[in-house]
């Protein structure tokens, strides 16, 4: 008992958790799935997005109180507009996904929103962590030693 105790304690944090992507990985996924040059962005400006989003975590969320939305998964993409998560109010649901499957170890669906999400006029600037710490900055250290 004690020990399954101690081993739930040790793995159920873990399953919580979910993926956590390492920073060259990431790179080589978005890379492989078009986002390198996509609406004229690198693959960096990519990776700093998610680095100050969601620090490489396919499983954060966060809620936002003002509308009742909230983010989901590595590009923190938002219940209000481009996810149904059956409980935001007055939620558009643009990309046509459940939010869940924005938490998956697998990132090719957020990969295809997030596609979506800047074919809008505000582009990039759409992900406010985007404009506080990667806008007219030099992101290439995001890429630095990754094979691409
Ligand atoms: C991720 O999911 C997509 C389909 O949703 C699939 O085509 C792709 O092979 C999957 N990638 C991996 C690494 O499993």
């Amino acid at each position: 008992m004690k020990v399954l105790i101690l081993l739930g304690l040790v793995f159920l944090p873990m399953l919580a958790h979910g993926k956590v992507y390492e920073r060259c990985e990431l790179a080589r996924v978005l890379k492989r799935n078009g986002l390198h040059g996509f609406r004229s962005n690198s693959v960096a400006d990519w990776v700093c997005l998610a680095k100050w989003e969601s620090d490489y975590n396919t499983k954060a969320t966060n809620y936002n109180p003002g509308d009742q939305s909230t983010d989901y998964g590595i590009f923190q993409i938002n219940s209000h507009y481009w996810c149904n998560d059956g409980k935001t109010p007055d939620a558009k649901n643009v990309c046509g996904i459940s939010c869940r499957d924005l938490l998956t170890d697998n990132i090719s669906k957020a990969i295809t929103c997030a596609k979506r999400v800047v074919r809008d006029p505000s582009g990039i600037r759409a992900w406010v962590a985007w404009r506080n710490h990667c806008e007219g900055r030099d992101v290439s250290s995001y890429i630095r030693g990754c094979s691409l």
